[in-house]
């Protein structure tokens, strides 16, 4: 080659990789465009900064007033706190005796016990406001404490709960008698399966299923499925949905390690749909139908509440434009569409998402309710994406068992469940479910608007958040406001409500009435009050002062 033509080779090869950087360049960038402005949106500066976090707490003195209310205010705080000691003590003592007891040895304990409430107030809380971990019973809409204390509930069992406690507890006996003869037999299956098997093809509208033992694990499936098939490597979540806790699907606060094939984008947003678009990377998309609730949003614990900006609202229009975009690109770029209805499924409707938002997924995983009371994990999907193993290539297979799948108890009760749909009772339980749940979120919020208090619901469904219309940073009290009168809540306290679905209109009424009764209460002993100038954002603004001051003093004590 002349020197004349080695130039214009090596120009061209300089003009390629020019265009090469500039596309990946490009792509860098609507990527970082993609991901929602929040922390939420950005695992790794996400875990950086939870790094850096520094623990400090308000002792007594600062506790009451740690949002400078005047002392009659702090007064009013602190005697209301003390009497609600002093009613927990005395009515759930064998509770919480029970409860101390094993407390040291049981760690799931620890970590919920440690982050009910914002970390400054922790300490103070778990001293004072002891919360029993042990209940006896269930029955109808309530379960019982080792005091005998009835309490509504309205944890709803994590989702588990749909049709009412005493319908599983019949569905866990009948589906135990319907295996006795089999017992723990694993490997080959009881008949049982068949049936399962048949009905979630039906109402999933896909052509197989496999069985697991949680959501968490039939998620890992259903996107280790769609690695396989495509032949690429990331999975793509949006901002703040929950998936189970396995590392993929959790790459910010919380999982020690980096999740490096996982992209969190934004949802409802047209600068996710262009990433789908132009990257050939992406083996399938996750969606937590849930988020339509509260759109790039983690699910609202009230130990993250430390002000009123709280917030939530379900646009079905709004979130079925956006499923049918997600199915059009998926189905443009081949990718893998999963529905993770661990939580919404059957709850919605019948047919889950799918049916409640018209959108059809190529992956779908349940869990939860469907197990009949039993923990499961389900996959349904199309039969290409499911099938573990080529014809052509014998060792390139995509391994999934687990000692316990399709065990005869779970899969006894799940066929319980399964039929239980079908009968014409809870067919008509699914008639106008959302006018009964939206007509009662509503008649909550008339009552506690009309008595002029600053808090309001917000609900898919039977799934419901509580909201503060006042940026206060002790919203989070009222979660032992409302366990003093009588409703029981899961750990993440006020953030979720689950109602299931056998509450009578004299139930949800007792529950509207111990509701108003727990936020006037609440009121009373002013946990409400603010400064008028305060906005959430002020609120923020003064405890990331807080925060950086007890770094400062950190970096400064390390040196010294
Ligand atoms: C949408 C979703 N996916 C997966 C999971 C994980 O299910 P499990 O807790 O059974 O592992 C959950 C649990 O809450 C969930 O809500």
């Amino acid at each position: 080659m002349d020197v004349a033509g080695t130039t214009l080779a090596f120009l061209g090869l300089g003009v390629g990789a020019l265009a090469g950087s500039f596309v990946t360049v490009k792509r860098r960038i609507e990527l970082s465009r993609a991901k929602h402005p929040s922390l939420t949106g950005h695992a790794r500066m996400s875990r950086r900064v939870a790094a850096l976090l520094p623990f400090y707490e308000y002792d007594e003195s600062r506790f009451f007033c740690s949002d400078g209310a005047p002392e009659d205010v702090a007064v009013r705080r602190r005697e209301g706190f003390m009497r609600l000691s002093a009613l927990y003590e005395a009515r759930f003592a064998d509770s919480i005796r029970r409860t101390a007891e094993v407390s040291d040895s049981i760690s799931d304990l620890q970590f919920t016990e440690a982050y009910r409430v914002p970390f400054q107030y922790s300490r103070l809380v778990r001293t004072h406001l002891r919360i029993g971990a042990f209940v006896q019973s269930s029955e109808g809409v309530t379960v019982t404490d080792l005091d005998g204390n009835r309490f509504y509930d309205l944890t709803g069992s994590y989702g588990v709960n749909l049709l009412g406690y005493d319908t599983y507890k019949d569905m866990m006996r009948r589906g135990l008698e319907r295996v006795r003869d089999l017992g723990p037999v694993l490997g080959p299956y009881h008949p049982v399966v068949a049936g399962n098997v048949r009905r979630l093809r039906e109402i999933s509208g896909l052509d197989e299923v496999s069985f697991h033992m949680s959501g968490t694990e039939a998620v890992m499936q259903a996107v280790r499925l769609a690695r396989y098939h495509t032949g690429r490597s990331y999975l793509v979540r949006f901002c703040g949905a929950y998936h189970g806790w396995w590392g993929d699907v959790q790459p910010g606060v919380g999982n020690p390690v980096r999740a490096r094939e996982t992209y969190t984008l934004k949802d409802m947003s047209e600068d996710s749909l262009r990433v789908l678009r132009s990257r050939n990377d992406i083996a399938c998309i996750l969606v937590n139908p849930l988020q339509s609730l509260h759109p790039n949003a983690a699910a609202p614990a009230d130990g993250s509440l430390v002000d009123g900006a709280r917030s939530a609202h379900f646009d079905k229009v709004a979130y079925t434009e956006w499923l049918r975009a997600l199915r059009a690109v998926c189905t443009e770029r081949g990718i893998v569409l999963i529905f993770d209805e661990v939580f919404v499924g059957f709850r919605l409707a019948r047919g889950g998402a799918q049916e409640y938002f018209g959108v059809g997924a190529d992956l779908v995983t349940y869990g939860k309710t469907v197990g009949g009371g039993f923990p499961v994990g389900v996959v349904c999907g199309r039969r290409d994406l499911m099938k573990r193993f080529r014809e052509d290539r014998p060792a390139d297979i995509c391994f999934a068992r687990g000692t316990f799948n399709s065990h005869p108890a779970v899969m006894g009760a799940m066929d319980e469940f399964l039929r239980h749909l079908e009968t014409p009772e809870t067919q008509e339980l699914y008639r106008d479910l959302d006018m009964l749940w939206d007509g009662r979120a509503q008649r909550l919020n008339s009552r506690l608007r009309d008595a002029g208090l600053p808090v309001q619901v917000a609900n898919l469904s039977s799934i419901w958040t509580v909201c503060y219309t006042r940026p206060s940073r002790y919203n989070w009290m009222l979660q032992y406001y409302l366990r003093a009168e009588g409703l029981a809540l899961s750990w993440i306290g006020t953030g979720r409500l689950i109602f299931s679905l056998n509450y009578s209109e004299a139930d949800f009424d007792e529950v509207v009435t111990r509701f108003v009764s727990a936020v006037q209460a609440m009121e009373r002993d002013g946990w409400f009050w603010c400064d008028p100038a305060a906005t959430n954002r002020a609120v923020r603004r003064s405890i990331l002062k807080e925060m950086i001051a007890h770094r400062f003093v950190e970096l400064r004590d390390h040196r010294s």
